[in-house]
């Protein structure tokens, strides 16, 4: 059993922050009805989705994501990168607070958890815009006790390491080698997202379901050539907004 923290799609979401991509119109009904598909599909997974209270000012705040990296023993709050995002943090911190002991990376350093991605004892952090070499000293200082090993990567032409490569299944890690160096991932399994398909490395696994992209087909059909069971998710909305999947929850086990 998990619990799924996510958030509702602020009316203020056509101003978010965007590094990567250009402004185009969100279709905000649109993007309501294709976050309730998203909650939905969380809760056949085998999630207790929770909503965090809405901040309908907050352009970004549907991308929960970012304020915490939830481990089994501990929840790490972190410190975004954009100034306009870090008030979305406390009431993430209220909500993990009733699962897990918290810790803070603190400031000046910054950490968006979009930056983090875990596989099993391996953290992956990417070296962006949004998250630098101090949060990643600090992550690798709070999670050493655990057994978790703490390793950087570049992360080039995107937002977040999880723009670029997420976890498809156990062992098994979805990548754009354009936006991330695939020899980083020693031992892994790797599949590649088509090339058509620049921005499909953006996958949710939870239990034994893969959630991906409907504009990706090709993608997809990677994934499940690899023995991958994938459910697609129209997800146009949020992609306007520079998120993807991962972005629109804090998955933790129960
Ligand atoms: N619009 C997503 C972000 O900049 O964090």
């Amino acid at each position: 059993m998990f619990i799924a923290l996510t958030r509702g799609v602020p009316p203020s979401i056509d101003r978010c922050e965007l590094t990567h991509v250009s402004r185009e119109p969100i279709d905000f009904a649109r993007a309501i009805e294709q976050h309730g598909a998203y909650e939905r599909a969380l809760v056949r997974l085998g999630c207790r989705v929770e909503h965090l209270p809405e901040l309908p000012d907050l352009p970004d705040s549907v991308f929960v994501e970012d304020a915490a990296v939830v481990f089994d023993e501990v929840a790490v709050i972190a410190r975004p990168g954009a100034e306009s995002r870090r008030a979305e943090v406390p009431s993430v911190v209220d909500a993990l607070s009733a699962y897990r002991d918290v810790r803070f990376i603190d400031g000046p350093a910054t950490l968006d958890g979009g930056d983090v991605l875990v596989d099993r004892r391996r953290v992956y952090i990417g070296a962006s815009a949004r998250t630098n070499a101090d949060a990643a000293r600090q992550l690798a200082a709070l999670l050493s006790r655990f057994g978790y090993t703490v390793i950087a990567i570049p992360v080039r032409g995107c937002l977040h390491l999880k723009s670029a490569v997420t976890l498809a299944a156990p062992e098994t890690l979805v990548l754009n080698p354009d936006l991330v160096e695939p020899a980083a991932f020693d031992g892994v399994q790797l599949i590649h997202v088509d090339p058509s398909e620049p921005m499909a490395a953006n996958v949710l696994q939870v239990g034994d379901m893969t959630l991906c992209a409907t504009a990706y087909p090709r993608t997809r059909a990677r994934l499940e050539a690899h023995g991958i069971r994938v459910e697609a998710l129209d997800a146009t909305e949020v992609a306007k907004a520079e998120g993807a999947l991962t972005c629109c929850s804090i998955i933790l086990r129960a």
